[in-house]
């Protein structure tokens, strides 16, 4: 497996194995039905090629040169949140509004900026494997990667919203930390409804971390 920067022509060959990917079976887009495998989703391949012009963005890719996951990591300042939260009310799309509003304000209630006293961060956003590449440790290597990236792009810490129980593990074994956790069984409307019925094993939304500026290189 070879592991790359994602360059500017690879961009729709990540879009379409998102499709098939990610857009369908990440926990919160499935609990949401947000897209069939295979079809795509405006709003969230908008998100993603935002993502992949900050130029952070790593692919694995097999000796056919065919994509076998991705990493989208992008660059989050202050205020990019709240913005994102005011543009959300603009989207047509109730599925995707469901899942970005339960992200966009936990990530605001954690106040990361303030909390470590940093003015930008290395957002992992998106972590896709190709259902035929998993367990062979793919998703933990990407996330390695990053983490050179980040720290070669002075970036002072990592953050990721890790929405089920093995992006969660993926992380951790990385050197992430929990900054704060959300139980998808309590977040509910003014109807006591759950908003996102996420299935199991995965239970919650956590926002994990790692400073990169406290410790040492991990190569
Ligand atoms: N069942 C049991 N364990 C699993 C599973 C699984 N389905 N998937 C991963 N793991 C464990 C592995 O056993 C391994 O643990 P170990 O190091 O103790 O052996 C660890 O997680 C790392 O596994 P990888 O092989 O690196 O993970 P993989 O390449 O299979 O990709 C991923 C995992 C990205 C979660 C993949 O299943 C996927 O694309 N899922 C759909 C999209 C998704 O949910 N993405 C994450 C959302 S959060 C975010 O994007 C920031």
């Amino acid at each position: 497996m070879e592991y790359k920067l994602i360059p500017a022509d690879r961009y729709d060959d990540v879009i379409d194995h998102l499709r098939n990917t990610f857009f369908a079976d990440e926990p919160l887009n499935k609990a949401a039905g947000l897209c069939r495998p295979g079809v795509g989703n405006r709003e969230l391949e908008h998100h993603s090629l935002e993502t992949l012009s900050d130029g952070l963005s790593l692919m694995a890719i097999d000796e056919d040169g065919r994509i076998a996951g991705v990493i989208l990591n992008g660059i989050l300042r202050p205020g990019d949140t709240e913005r994102a939260l005011a543009q959300l009310e603009l989207s047509s799309d109730d599925n995707f509004k469901k899942i970005f509003e339960l992200l966009y304000t936990h990530g605001l209630q954690s106040k990361l900026f303030s909390r470590f006293g940093v003015d930008r961060a290395f957002d992992v956003r998106i972590l896709s494997v190709d259902a035929r590449f998993r367990g062979q440790g793919i998703a933990k290597e990407l996330v390695r990667r990053s983490e050179r990236v980040a720290r070669d792009c002075g970036f002072p810490i990592m953050k990721a919203d890790a929405t089920g129980i093995f992006s969660q593990k993926i992380l951790r074994s990385n050197g992430f930390e929990m900054l704060s956790e959300q139980l998808y069984g309590k977040y509910t409307d003014a109807q006591g409804q759950i908003i996102l019925p996420v299935e199991a094993p995965h239970i919650k939304l956590q926002l994990l971390y790692k400073r990169l500026d406290e410790n040492e290189a991990d190569t």
